[in-house]
């Protein structure tokens, strides 16, 4: 509620004045006020880098256009022949970013279960540099121990990137357990009402957080004064709706598991999911995102047309709950071929849990599920 912002000097108010001036009078040019230039910085960004600097136990918190702006500035940390490792089971944007751009300026590039220490270890290559994990991830929500992993990585010398979107800092804090940076797309829980678009990193140390200053200033996506607003307020309140809404699905994913159309529910807050435990040691709670598999592709259609309180569509966060089929919404950007290899098939829905009531929610989920027809 309270971090990142003190109570404006001049009017005592409760919230963050919205500054939107782009540059200030410099009475004396040699000795330059905090504030220069509004993408280099700004007090209304700062007070949400600030939050999230400290919530998440950071240094460096530093605001972005987007998620993806605030993923792409993690990449550049890395240098031409670089080799990264990422969660195979990664969202759509990470990989189109990774195919599209990144593998042109020369990172090596390699796909890797981080749940699975094995294989971690298996991928490890001279010029690793860094592991960016998705936790949970997506659609999947396989679960990576991260203090373990961080420890493997340190002794290698590799950076830890952590994209903490799906659990947000209430629920875990990786810098804590040893990773160097973590990113969130702020779009989702942190803003929380599906109206903005916003990303945030913050970094554990201060060196690696100037460095990653240095490319938000250089590149410029930086998170308007607006959105800076929009998402400190979404902090406010991230507790109360994570609470509700993952309450909710931890009872929808128990009727969906019993439900006779459903072939397979995937949330680590069920005791049979491989990363429950983990979880458990890891997280405060299992949140609010969760995919199942029905017996058959064809009733998917049907289930969208009837629901009657859940959307349907991409993204995920908001307080409404959100259907989303990865084949059309988070993994369009991979080709067929890569979407089948990681198990991505048109009979898989990832719910977004939001704050309906639970009854309702789980009548409407099971109704459309009831009545689908092949
Ligand atoms: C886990 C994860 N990280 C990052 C992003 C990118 O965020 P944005 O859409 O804010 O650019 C997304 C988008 O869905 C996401 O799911």
């Amino acid at each position: 509620m309270h971090t990142g912002y003190e109570l404006d000097k001049g009017t005592q108010a409760i919230t963050p004045p919205i500054f939107r001036a782009t540059t200030y009078h410099q009475a004396d040019p040699w000795n330059p006020p905090p504030y220069d230039y509004a993408r280099s910085g700004n007090p209304t960004r700062h007070a949400f880098e600030a939050a999230m600097a400290e919530l998440e136990q950071g240094t460096v918190g530093l605001a972005f256009s987007s998620g993806m702006a605030a993923l792409t500035a993690a990449l550049m940390l890395l240098s031409q022949g670089d080799h990264l490792i990422v969660t195979r089971d990664c969202q759509g944007g990470t990989q189109r970013v990774l195919r599209g751009i990144f593998s042109r300026f020369g990172i090596q590039i390699s796909y890797v279960d981080t749940e699975d220490y094995h294989a971690l270890a298996h991928a490890l290559k001279p010029q690793t540099r860094a592991i960016l994990i998705e936790n949970f991830s997506n659609p999947f929500l396989h679960v990576t121990d991260i203090p373990k992993v961080s420890q493997w990585a340190h002794a290698n010398d590799l950076w830890v990137m952590v994209d903490n979107t799906f659990i947000t800092p209430y629920l875990q804090n990786p810098l804590t357990q040893g990773a160097d940076l973590v990113i969130h797309s702020a779009t989702k829980m942190i803003g929380g009402h599906s109206d903005i678009t916003a990303g945030i990193a913050v970094a554990k140390d201060s060196d690696l957080g100037q460095q990653l200053y240095f490319i938000q200033n250089a590149c410029g996506a930086v998170l308007s004064p607006d959105d800076s607003y929009m998402s400190l307020r979404g902090l406010h309140t991230l507790p109360i709706r994570m609470d509700q809404a993952q309450r909710t699905a931890q009872k929808l994913a128990r009727v969906l598991q019993d439900h006779p159309r459903v072939e397979h529910v995937y949330y680590p807050g069920l005791s049979t999911h491989p990363g429950h435990e983990i979880a458990q040691q890891t997280m405060r709670g299992f949140g609010q995102m969760l995919t199942i598999r029905v017996k058959d592709a064809t009733w998917v259609p049907d289930v969208a047309h009837h629901l009657q309180l859940a959307r349907v569509g991409a993204g995920f966060g908001g307080t409404e709950t959100i259907l989303s089929l990865p084949e059309l919404h988070c993994h369009a950007a991979l080709t067929i071929d890569e979407r089948r290899e990681r198990n991505i098939t048109p009979d898989i829905i990832r719910i977004s849990v939001g704050l309906e009531a639970d009854e309702d929610l789980i009548a409407d989920i099971v109704q459309a599920l009831d009545r689908a027809e092949a």
